[in-house]
């Protein structure tokens, strides 16, 4: 490895010597090739939520839960934001950890729809449904919030016929 550092180093020392170095892509442009980062980050409180309990928070496992409207914790905060194929996304800002979602190491996460429910996905999944605002409420598809259960977890109404709204507070994004 240090021979090849070496080589490396050497090489593009002479390579810089000789002529200017064309202008290098950004390493940083091409990774973003998932997600483009929306402008604002956001935390949504569901409207008639668990009163003192009402804002929308990404647990370990990704699933969402009714908790205290702690605006400055990263678990409460998204980004809307657009896909690589220009959809709507809701980027989720927490990070999550080898124990609890192996899937999301290192990944951007977005809001996904499964079927069930909407919970924090891989945004590079291809199998994923997206979740976004629509109209000031969580949608995919026909699907919308419908509220939460009795442990505060976030129901869907697959048919959309009863849907809740959140409203949005604009915040500064915390580290993940
Ligand atoms: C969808 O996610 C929920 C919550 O994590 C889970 O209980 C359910 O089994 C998942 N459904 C499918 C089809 O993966």
């Amino acid at each position: 490895m240090r021979g090849f550092n070496q080589i490396l180093f050497g090489g593009l020392a002479l390579y810089a010597g000789v002529a200017a170095v064309p202008a290098k892509k950004d390493s940083s442009t091409a990774a973003a090739t998932t997600v483009t980062r929306g402008a604002s980050t956001i935390v949504m409180k569901e409207v008639g939520g668990i009163a003192g309990n009402e804002c929308l928070t990404f647990r370990n496992n990704g699933e969402i839960v009714d908790a205290a409207c702690v605006n400055n914790a990263a678990d409460r905060q998204v980004t809307p934001s657009t896909s690589a194929s220009g959809a709507n996304v809701l980027l989720v800002q927490r990070s999550f950890d080898a124990g609890f979602r192996p899937d999301l190491v290192g990944k951007q996460a977005c809001v996904g729809f499964n079927g069930t429910d909407f919970k924090a996905v891989d945004c590079a999944a291809s199998e994923t449904q997206f979740v976004s605002l629509v109209g000031g409420e969580l949608t995919s598809g026909t699907a919308c919030q419908s509220g939460h259960d009795s442990a505060a977890q976030l129901t869907v109404d697959t048919t959309g016929s009863k849907c809740v709204g959140v409203t949005l507070t604009t915040v500064t994004p915390t580290a993940p």
